[in-house]
């Protein structure tokens, strides 16, 4: 018996991401969180007829303490969106407080769980997840993952539209260090089948993946930021979780972890300076077993970039990081 959560149902991501979840035959049960709206989100899925018992909740009457309860994987898209000319950063001070909450919720009622965080800034708000944890006694590294598959969906899609080809389901474009503007560092060096073209063109594809959020938020005109490509992407990745556990082997999805925690991960912070990064993880059963340092095998160009992003992800990760250790406790 599987159940997954979702908290922020009720949001751009969040019913859409809840949709796909209902629709998966390896989810037996679903719980809705949200500050609003969650129950009526709930009623309206569990007309679907898939196996997924739905059920909403709401913070009253102990709503994330039975939402959570017996929880295997919780996906959070909780959080406010960018408007036009906003980074991801500027959405901290409120998301912030949202998420340190919501692990709370999940340090106490679902310690166990595989926790995927979409929230945004996500190279801040996972430092921030892991601290809660820790401060409770029930961080378990190989269960925390920061959502970064959007941006390899992007890689995908934008190398496919470039190269003229109709598919781009055919494309593995490694994309490693964070979720933000330039901490996003396309590997296309590394992309199969290979992504030949000139140094213009790659600059152009680079950027492309790199700022691909803003292209949403911008042709949204301040209604939000990507939705359902990002609901597509938290669905894969949770449904690559929900396979390993299944038993599944062999699956490796890039996503932003706390190195020292992972098999792997010292090499990678040796050469990054950073707790946190982006990188081919392998998936099992009891989450990630395994980090590949893919750092040596990248071009000079991509070494320019990823010494930007260092910077970046460094800035951010002690961002949230500080905020744990200096906030007050989450009010329960
Ligand atoms: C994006 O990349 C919403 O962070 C998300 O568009």
């Amino acid at each position: 018996m599987v159940k997954a959560v979702v908290a922020g149902a009720s949001g751009g991501i969040g019913q859409p991401l809840s949709l796909l979840l209902k629709l998966s035959p390896l989810v037996d049960e679903l719980a809705l969180y949200d500050v609003v709206n969650s129950p009526g989100v709930a009623a309206d899925l569990s007309h679907i007829s898939t196996k997924a018992k739905v059920t909403g909740y709401l913070p009253a009457e102990d709503g994330l303490k039975l939402a959570m309860t017996g929880a295997d994987i919780v996906v959070i898209p909780a959080g406010i969106p960018r408007k036009p000319g906003m980074t991801r950063d500027d959405l901290f001070n409120i998301n912030a407080g949202i998420v340190r909450d919501l692990i709370t919720g999940i340090a106490l009622y679902a310690p166990k769980a595989f926790v995927l965080i979409i929230s945004n800034p996500v190279n801040s708000t996972v430092p921030i997840a892991a601290e809660v944890l820790k401060k409770h006694g029930v961080f378990d590294p190989a269960k925390l993952f920061g959502v970064t598959t959007l941006d390899i969906v992007r890689s995908e899609t934008f190398s496919a539209t470039v190269l003229g080809k109709s598919d781009p389901s055919i494309f593995n474009v490694p994309v490693i260090g964070g979720h933000s503007g330039d901490t996003i560092v396309p590997l296309l060096s590394l992309a199969s089948p290979a992504v030949e073209v000139d140094d213009a063109t790659r600059d152009a594809l680079v950027n492309r993946i790199q700022f691909g959020g803003d292209e949403v938020v911008q042709a949204k005109e301040g209604k939000g930021s990507a939705t359902l490509s990002m609901a597509f992407a938290g669905f894969r990745f949770a449904e690559s979780i929900l396979k390993a556990v299944s038993g599944e082997t062999g699956i490796v999805e890039n996503t932003f972890v706390y190195l020292p925690g992972i098999p792997g991960g010292d090499a990678i912070k040796a050469e990054t300076g950073l707790d946190f990064f982006s990188a081919p993880v392998e998936l099992g059963a009891s989450g990630a077993i395994k980090i590949e340092n893919i750092l040596p095998k990248v071009s000079e160009y991509e070494k320019g970039l990823l010494a930007v992003a260092y910077k970046g992800l460094a800035t951010s990760i002690s961002k949230g990081v500080d905020f744990i250790v200096k906030a007050p406790e989450a009010k329960m």
